[in-house]
């Protein structure tokens, strides 16, 4: 097990360049096994979720060559349905895309309960399944996950999805894609990697209309071919490092950015006090901070609504900006649990029901060791030790990789005393500029 140890009080400057987006490349993987043919993905983000879906794909009998650490070649000809490795299917979420491609291609499935960012709410797959039954499935649970099977076959079906969940809206396009007839699914999840996804099958010959809006059509197509596609920038990992100046101070420019998917970050930035500039042209983002900030109210949403992925990131600088700022959550359940570990360095909250948060801001923060709770929430304890006095401890950072392409990597380019040594006081130091993950060969 590895720690990141972090002395605060330094002002980030200097260029960082975000990688591609998790959350897009995640469903555009598991989405290349649909096509049976050789597809090149460039801009994928050398994470540990991507290293768990390569480690899937392969055991499906998928072929995964790295070409460089963020360029994957796949082919998806051998691969086999209800053959997923049950260990690595537990350790993301995203693995329930398997359910989609599975029933899309051989109209049965079998996938045990997908693992995953746990919070307190829970992470119910009521609506995935739901909208394979109404394409024709028959899905059920068992005792160690999730299986389903069309005894007529999947028909093309128009559904509804009462939340517009991520999750539902990527695996019923997916499952949608070769499935005869047309599928139309209404109040469809409009965030950037769900336009993505659709770019990706409609480049690989899919007929999807209208994603990016609350209905998206789907004709069934009877075989897809392969494609080259870049992956777009990672929203979640260009607003932190967004935050995180805005909390230490300082000058940073971040490149490899799509500002337009930015902007509910970047508003609230500017409501704190901080100087956000854009250039969409360049497709860089500047962010100028004196580390003052003042209180704001934020509210989750939807896209383009602000990201409850960027929630945890807000509580750190609300801690030290002045006044009182509330944080409501949305979109997901028991999304707090991170707060306990941050109270550890003086934050401060002056009420919390489940979805509500009160942070009232102090002067200073000082170090603490403490133990990521999620990955998000990992985050947030990082830039709360950049910020705080002293010399601070972060375990658990297993989970800060499954989403940051090697995180003390990028910070100590810009300034930021950080570095990463195992857990285990009698192992050797790893230096801070530990070099990027390994790719799977
Ligand atoms: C995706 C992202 C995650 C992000 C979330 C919300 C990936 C791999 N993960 O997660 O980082 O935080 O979107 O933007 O892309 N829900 C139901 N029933 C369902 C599905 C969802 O009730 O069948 C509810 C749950 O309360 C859930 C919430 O909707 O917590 C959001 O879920 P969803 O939008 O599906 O998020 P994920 O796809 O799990």
């Amino acid at each position: 097990m590895e720690k990141l140890i972090i002395t605060g009080g330094k002002r980030l400057n200097g260029t960082v360049a975000i990688s591609g987006m998790k959350n897009a490349a995640l469903p555009i993987l598991f989405a290349s096994a649909l096509t049976r043919d050789t597809c090149i993905l460039q801009n994928v983000p050398a994470v540990k979720d991507i290293e768990t879906t390569v480690a899937i794909l392969s055991e499906m009998g998928v072929t995964v060559k790295y070409l460089d650490p963020t360029t994957l070649e796949i082919n998806g000809k051998n691969f086999k349905p209800c053959t997923s490795p049950d260990k690595f299917v537990r350790k993301i979420r995203a693995s329930s895309y398997l359910m989609g491609v599975e029933l899309g291609l051989a109209g049965r499935t079998r996938i045990a309960f997908p693992g995953g960012c746990d919070f307190d709410g829970g992470r119910p797959l009521d609506l995935h399944m739901k909208g394979f039954e109404a394409m024709g499935a028959e899905m059920r649970t068992y005792s160690d996950g999730y299986m389903g099977e069309a005894p007529d076959g999947m028909t093309g079906a128009r559904i509804y999805l009462n939340k517009a969940s991520v999750g539902a809206t990527v695996n019923l396009m997916l499952a949608a894609v070769l499935t005869p007839g047309t599928t139309v699914i209404s109040n469809a999840a409009k965030e950037p990697h769900i336009v993505s996804l659709a770019r990706f099958l409609n480049t690989c010959g899919a007929n999807i209309c209208n994603a990016g809006t609350s209905d998206i059509h789907i004709e069934g197509v009877s075989a897809l071919h392969g494609c080259t596609y870049r992956i777009p920038p990672d929203m979640i990992e260009a607003g932190t490092y967004m935050a995180a100046v805005a909390g230490t101070g300082g000058k940073v420019v971040l490149t490899n950015v799509y500002p337009e998917h930015l902007q509910a970050t970047i508003d609230k930035l500017r409501e704190m006090g901080v100087t956000v500039m854009a250039n969409n042209a360049l497709e860089t983002v500047t962010v100028i901070s004196d580390g003052k900030l003042s209180a704001i109210e934020l509210e989750t949403q939807f896209y383009p609504g602000f990201p409850t992925d960027m929630q945890p990131q807000f509580a750190s600088l609300m801690a030290v900006a002045k006044g009182t700022s509330v944080i409501r959550e949305v979109i997901i359940n028991g999304r707090f649990a991170y707060l306990e570990q941050l109270k550890r360095t003086g934050v401060k909250t002056i009420g919390e029901t489940k979805d509500t948060a009160y942070i009232e801001g102090v002067e200073h923060l000082t170090a603490a060791n403490m133990t990521a709770t999620d990955l998000r929430g990992g985050a947030a304890m990082v830039m709360a030790a950049l910020m705080a006095e002293g010399t601070s401890e972060i375990r658990n950072v297993h989970l800060i990789d499954r989403g940051y392409d090697v995180i003390e990597r990028k910070f100590s380019a810009l300034g930021a005393d950080i570095r990463r040594c195992d857990d285990d006081p009698d192992a050797q130091t790893l230096s801070s500029t530990k070099a990027p993950l390994q790719s799977p060969t």
